[in-house]
C-alpha cells in the first residue's frame, strides 16, 4: 500500500457486484446483492437472510440466501474461478441443456477489519430441484435408478452436442427434477467444463470415464450412510448410466444409409428423433460407397423438441417429459373438443379450461409440493387410474379433489425440504404411501 493512502475500512468500498441487468430496476440483482452481508465469511451468515433448502455435498461453502422475492445459490471461490464459472453459465443459458441460471459474481469482500474474503459466484436457486441424496432418500426402485441414469445420460449428451466439455460429471454436480414420472437432471457445477465448437471422442470418453468413476462413489458413500438400498449396485449402475449414454448418442449421430429413391427413410429417421425429443437442425447428404446408394447424417442436433413445441402453442416452461405429455393431454381435448379444431386454438383453450383451473384448484398451502406441470401430470395419471378402477370416465374436477386430498396432501414439500445440510433428516420424512411414482 502506498504510505500517504489511508487503509480503508468500510468493507463497501471495494466491494463491486458484476451482474446482468434485469431489464426492471426495483429488482435489479446487484442492487438487491447489496443487502446481502458480504463482510462476514459465507459460513457465518445469519439465519435471517438464509433459506433452508436441501443442499448437496460440496467442497466450498455455500449457502442459499434470500435475494428480493427469490432465493439464490452462493458458493464462496477464488476470483478467477468465481468468473470462469459465471462466463460458462451466461453461454449455456441461449443452448437447450439445462443448467442453472447465473446471477453475479461478487468480489473485493473485506471484513470489518479490512481483510480479505473469497469472491463468490452467485446462481439462481433452482426451484424444485433436488440433490441426488435427497432422491435418494426415498424407497429407490430399479425404475427410479434407471430414470435417474437416464436423466443424467440425456444432460451429458445435450451438453456433448454443444461442445461443452464437463470434466467433473457426478451426481452431485447436478440436480434432478421430477419431469412427468421420471426426472430431468440440469448441470449445476461447471467449474471444471470447457466450451468447444466440438468435442472428439477422446474427450467425451473422458466424461463417460469420470462419470464412472464418480458415481460409483458416490453411490458407496450413499451405502456407507445407509441411504441407498442394498440392491442399488455401486458398480452395474454406473454401467446402465454409460448403456444410456451410448445408446442415445449413436441414435442421435448415426448415419443412415438408404437406396437413391427412397428419401422417406430419412425423414422417417428424423421423425423419431422428434419422438425422442430431438429437432435435427442440419444435416449432410451424400453418395455412399455402394452404388444407388445415400448416406444421411445429422450434423446439428438439438433437444427440447416437446418443451420448445409446447412453449410456442402455450406459453408454458416446463421440462421435456411433462411438455410431451402434456401435448398429448391438449391433441385428446382438441379431437374431442372438435376434430377439425387447429392445434394453436386448442392449445389455447386447453391452457383457459383444463390447466389454469387445475393449478388454480390447488390449495394455496399445497403449492410448495410440486411444480405446476408436475400436478398437471399427476393429475392426469391419478385420473387415468380412477377411470380404470370405475370402468368409465372420472370428471377432471372429481379428479382433481381426489388427487388433492389422497396424493398431493400426503407429499413432502419438495420446494421448500426444510432440513439440515447433512444428509440425516432426510431420512425422517417417510416415503408418501399414496404416491404413483413409487
Ligand atoms: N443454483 C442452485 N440451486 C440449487 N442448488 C444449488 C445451486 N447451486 C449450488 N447448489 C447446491 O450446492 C451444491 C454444491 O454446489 P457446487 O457443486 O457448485 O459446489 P462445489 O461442489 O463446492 O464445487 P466443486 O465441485 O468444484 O467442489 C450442489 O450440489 C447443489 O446441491
Ligand atoms: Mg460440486
Amino acid at each position: 500500500m502506498d504510505e500517504h493512502e489511508q487503509p480503508r475500512t468500510d468493507p463497501a468500498d471495494r466491494l463491486t457486484v458484476t451482474a446482468a441487468p434485469s431489464g426492471d430496476a426495483s429488482e435489479d440483482p446487484a442492487t438487491s446483492l447489496l443487502a446481502l452481508p458480504w463482510e462476514r465469511p459465507l459460513e457465518d451468515w445469519p439465519a435471517e437472510v438464509l433459506a433452508a433448502l436441501p443442499r448437496g455435498i460440496s467442497r466450498h461453502v455455500v449457502r442459499f440466501a434470500r435475494m428480493g422475492a427469490g432465493v439464490v445459490a452462493v458458493k464462496e471461490t477464488t476470483e478467477e474461478l468465481a468468473f470462469r464459472e459465471y462466463r460458462l453459465l451466461r453461454e449455456l443459458e441461449d443452448r437447450p441443456s439445462p443448467s442453472v441460471v447465473p446471477v453475479a459474481v461478487v468480489t473485493g469482500r473485506t471484513r470489518e477489519d479490512g481483510t480479505a474474503l473469497p469472491a463468490a459466484l452467485v446462481t439462481r436457486h433452482l426451484r424444485f430441484s433436488l440433490p441426488y441424496r435427497a432422491v435418494f432418500s426415498e424407497r429407490m426402485e430399479r425404475r427410479t435408478l434407471v430414470r435417474l441414469m437416464d436423466a443424467l445420460a440425456l444432460l451429458l449428451v445435450e451438453l456433448h452436442l454443444e461442445g461443452f466439455f464437463w470434466g467433473d460429471v457426478s451426481l452431485s454436480n447436478v440436480l434432478f427434477r421430477r419431469d412427468a414420472g421420471g426426472f430431468a437432471a440440469h448441470l449445476v457445477d461447471a467449474e471444471t467444463g470447457e466450451l468447444r465448437e466440438r468435442l472428439s471422442t477422446g474427450q467425451r470418453e473422458h466424461d463417460l470415464d469420470v462419470a464412472r468413476v464418480n458415481i460409483g462413489g458416490e453411490l458407496l458413500d450413499l451405502h456407507a450412510s445407509g441411504l441407498a438400498d442394498p440392491d442399488v449396485d455401486a458398480i452395474a449402475t454406473p454401467d446402465l448410466f454409460v448403456e444410456s449414454y451410448r445408446q442415445l448418442w449413436q441414435q442421435l449421430t448415426e448415419p443412415t444409409v438408404f437406396p437413391r429413391g427412397e428419401p422417406w427413410r430419412m425423414d422417417r429417421r428424423f421423425r423419431r428423433l422428434s419422438e425422442l425429443g430431438f429437432e435435427v437442425e442440419e444435416y449432410s447428404l451424400r453418395a455412399a460407397d455402394a452404388p444407388g446408394m445415400m448416406v444421411a447424417q445429422p450434423t446439428d442436433v438439438n433437444s427440447g423438441y416437446h418443451r420448445r413445441s409446447l412453449e410456442r402453442l402455450t406459453g408454458l416452461h416446463v421440462q421435456e417429459n411433462q411438455a410431451r405429455r402434456l401435448l398429448v393431454d391438449i391433441e385428446a381435448a382438441r379431437r374431442s373438443w372438435d376434430p377439425f379444431m387447429d392445434m394453436d386454438h386448442a392449445a389455447h383453450r386447453w391452457v383457459i379450461e383444463v390447466f389454469d383451473p387445475v393449478v388454480r384448484s390447488v390449495p394455496l398451502e399445497l403449492r410448495a409440493k410440486l411444480e405446476p406441470a408436475e400436478v398437471m401430470h399427476q393429475l392426469l395419471e391419478h385420473r387415468w387410474y380412477l377411470s380404470e378402477a370405475r370402468g368409465q370416465a372420472v370428471p377432471l374436477d372429481e379428479a382433481v379433489d381426489s388427487y388433492v386430498e389422497t396424493v398431493l396432501r400426503a407429499r413432502r414439500d419438495e420446494d421448500a425440504l426444510a432440513m439440515h445440510p447433512t444428509t440425516t433428516m432426510l431420512r425422517a420424512v417417510p416415503a408418501p404411501e399414496a404416491d404413483p411414482e413409487g
